[in-house]
C-alpha cells in the first residue's frame, strides 16, 4: 500500500508552522479549562497530559494526523491477526493473549487457552511444592535465563509486584558475562532450583550460553542426566532447539511467531510473573493489559490515553526539538521501567526506513533513558534542571503505597509532583547559577495502587503508545533488523579471539583483538 511520508501529510506542515508560533508550555499549561481534556482516568490510571505545549489547535492537528493514518481500522488490522509486521511476514497478537476466551480470534483462542491452563497447573505445582527436585525436595529457587523481551518484561513483573508473599526467591541471569551466572548460582542448591530458560528463537547467544553453562553447573552437582526433566524448563517457538538441549517435551511451553519478543510478558514467556504471584496475580495482570486493549480499542481519539501520548510524543520530537525522553518512576517497585520501555520503545521505533523501504526523512524514537525517583533528584536531575539539552518525561507513582509509612508515601508524592512543577515552570532569578529555565513537558501517570491489574493497564499502555507512533512515522515497530550484524561480527570476532583465524578486521578491531589475545594467551598476540 502506498502511504505518503509523515512529513506529507496533510496535517504535518500546519503543525510546523503552529509549533515555530507555540505559546511557551508555562502559558499553555496553565490554561485549566484546556488542561482538563487532557487527564484521562482509565483502568486503575490516571494519565495526566496536561503539563504537554499544546493548545485546541495544535490536539486538532495531531489528532487529524492519525485520521489520516486511518488509526482505527489500522489498530482493527493488529486485533485481527492481521499481517501488520511486514518485513517478517508476521501478526502482532499480543493482545489475543491477554483477551478473555470469548474476545480472542477464533484460530488461536484454543491454543492460548490450552496453555495457560498447561502453565497454571505447572505454576501451582511449583508454588504448592508439589512439583519435586531429583532428590525428592520441593523447588525454592527459580533462575530464569533469557534476555531482551525474554528477560525485561518478567523481571520487571517480578520485581514490581514483589509484595505478593511468595515462598520461591528468583534469580535472572540475561548477560553473557559469566560473573551474572556466577552470583545467581552461588546461594543455589541444584536439588530444589528450577531454570526457566525462556527464548523465543532458541538461537540467542547469551542464552545458549547461559543455559549450557547452568546445565553443566547442574549435571557437574548431581551426575545424573533425568535429574535435568525435574530442574529445566524451557519456553520457545523453537520446540526442536529446546529438546536437542535436552529439556524434556513434557517440559516445553510453546510460543508463537505472531508473538514479538518485546511484546511477550503475557505468554509462557511470563512463567516467572506466574511463579511469583500465582494464577490469581498473573490473570489480573492480563485483564488489567486487556482492560487498556478495551480502553484503546473502543476509545474516541480525543480521549484515547495511548493515542494521544503517541501524538504528544510525535509533536515533541518532531516539531518541538526534543530529543531524549526520561522514564521517571516515583516507585523504588518500578526501578526496572526504564529498561523495559527502551527495549521496548527504541527496539520498536528507533528506525529509519519506512514499511517500503524508503527513508522516514525525520527524526523517530528518541532516546530513551531513566531511573527512580527520588534518588535521581540527587543525581542527574540537575542536569533535567539546568543541563542544555532538550527532554521530555514521563513520572510513574502510585496514589497509595503498600508500606506502612504514610508520610514517607506523601513526601514521595510531593517530590513527584515537585519536580514535573519544576520542569514546567523554573524559576526566574537574577542570580544566573540559580536559574532553572522550565519549560520541558512531562506526563504524569498516577497508578490507584501499584497491582498486578494496574501494571498490565500501565504496560498495555506503552505497547499501543509504541504501536500507535508507528503508524505515524509509517514504520514497522515489530522487527529488529539492527540488531544483526552486531551479533554476525561478533561470531567472526569470538573466532579470532580463540586465535583459530587469520585476522581480517579494520586496523581499530584488529588491534583492540591483538591486546585481547595477549592478555589471555601471550602465545597467540
Ligand atoms: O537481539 C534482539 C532480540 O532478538 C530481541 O528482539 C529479543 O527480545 C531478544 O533478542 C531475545 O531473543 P530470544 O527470545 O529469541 O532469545
Amino acid at each position: 500500500m502506498n502511504r505518503p511520508a509523515a512529513n506529507d501529510l496533510t496535517h504535518w506542515k500546519p503543525l510546523a508552522d503552529l509549533a515555530l508560533a507555540c505559546a511557551p508550555l508555562e502559558t499553555l499549561a496553565t490554561d485549566e479549562q484546556g488542561a482538563e481534556t487532557l487527564r484521562i482516568d482509565t483502568c486503575g490510571l490516571y494519565l495526566d497530559f496536561s503539563k504537554h505545549r499544546v493548545n485546541d489547535e495544535i490536539l486538532a492537528n495531531l489528532l487529524a494526523l492519525a485520521e489520516e493514518r486511518d488509526w482505527q481500522r489500522r489498530t482493527e488490522a493488529m486485533f485481527a491477526g492481521e499481517t501488520i509486521n511486514t518485513t517478517e511476514q508476521r501478526a502482532a497478537l499480543h493482545t489475543a493473549l491477554r483477551a478473555p476466551r470469548d474476545a480472542q480470534p477464533e484460530t488461536i483462542g484454543d491454543v492460548v487457552h490450552e496453555q495457560l491452563t498447561r502453565l497454571n497447573k505447572f505454576a501451582a505445582s511449583v508454588i504448592e511444592g508439589g512439583w519435586r527436585g531429583y532428590t525428592g525436595k520441593a523447588i525454592t529457587d527459580i533462575v530464569h535465563i533469557g534476555i531482551g523481551g525474554s528477560h525485561l518484561g518478567p523481571e520487571l513483573a517480578v520485581e514490581a509486584l514483589r509484595d505478593i508473599p511468595s515462598r520461591l526467591t528468583f534469580h535472572f541471569v540475561a548477560n553473557v558475562d559469566g560473573s551474572v551466572l556466577e552470583s545467581a548460582l552461588a546461594n543455589t542448591d541444584p536439588e530444589t532450583t528450577l531454570f526457566t530458560i525462556v527464548s523465543k528463537s532458541f538461537t540467542t547467544l547469551e542464552t545458549r550460553e547461559n543455559a549450557t553453562a547452568a546445565r553443566n553447573w547442574f549435571l557437574e552437582r548431581t551426575g545424573d542426566a533425568d535429574a535435568i526433566a525435574r530442574h529445566f524448563v524451557a519456553v520457545t517457538t523453537n520446540t526442536e532447539a529446546a529438546t536437542a538441549f535436552g529439556i524434556d517435551r513434557a517440559n516445553l511451553f510453546p510460543i508463537w511467531d505472531w508473538v514479538g519478543g518485546r511484546f511477550s510478558m503475557w505468554s509462557a514467556v511470563g512463567l516467572p510473573i506466574l511463579l511469583a504471584t500465582g494464577a490469581k496475580g498473573f490473570s489480573a495482570l492480563l485483564a488489567g493489559a486487556h482492560a487498556m486493549d478495551h480502553h484503546f480499542a473502543t476509545t474516541p481519539a480525543e480521549r484515547n490515553g495511548p493515542l494521544l501520548a503517541a501524538l504528544l510524543g510525535i509533536w515533541n520530537y518532531n516539531f518541538l526539538g526534543v530529543n531524549n525522553h526520561a522514564i521517571l518512576p516515583y516507585d523504588h517497585r518500578l526501578r526496572l521501567l526504564p529498561n523495559y520501555l527502551q527495549q521496548l520503545e527504541t527496539e520498536s521505533n528507533g528506525k529509519s526506513v519506512r514499511h517500503d523501504g524508503s527513508a522516514v526523512g525525520l527524526h523517530t524514537m528518541a532516546i530513551l533513558w531513566g531511573g527512580e525517583g527520588t534518588t535521581g533528584q540527587h543525581a542527574f536531575h540537575q542536569m533535567l534542571h539546568q543541563g542544555t539539552r532538550a527532554f521530555s518525561a514521563d513520572f510513574i507513582v502510585a496514589r497509595e503505597a503498600d508500606h506502612p509509612w504514610p508520610e514517607q508515601h506523601r513526601w514521595l508524592l510531593a517530590n513527584c509532583f515537585s519536580q514535573s512543577q519544576a520542569m514546567l515552570l523554573g524559576q526566574d532569578t537574577d542570580d544566573p547559577h540559580k536559574q532553572v529555565d522550565g519549560g520541558h513537558a512531562t506526563t504524569t501517570i498516577i497508578m490507584d495502587r501499584l497491582s498486578p491489574h494496574t501494571l498490565g493497564a500501565l504496560l498495555a499502555f506503552y505497547e499501543h503508545k509504541v504501536f500507535c507512533q508507528g503508524l505515524i512515522w509509517d514504520i514497522n515497530s515489530f522487527d529488529q533488523w539492527g540488531v544483526e550484524l552486531g551479533k554476525r561480527l561478533a561470531d567472526v570476532i569470538f573466532e579470532q579471539l580463540g586465535g583459530a583465524t587469520t585476522l581480517t578486521q579494520d586496523d581499530s578491531t584488529h588491534a583492540l583483538i591483538k591486546r585481547a589475545r595477549a592478555a589471555s594467551n601471550p602465545e597467540q598476540s
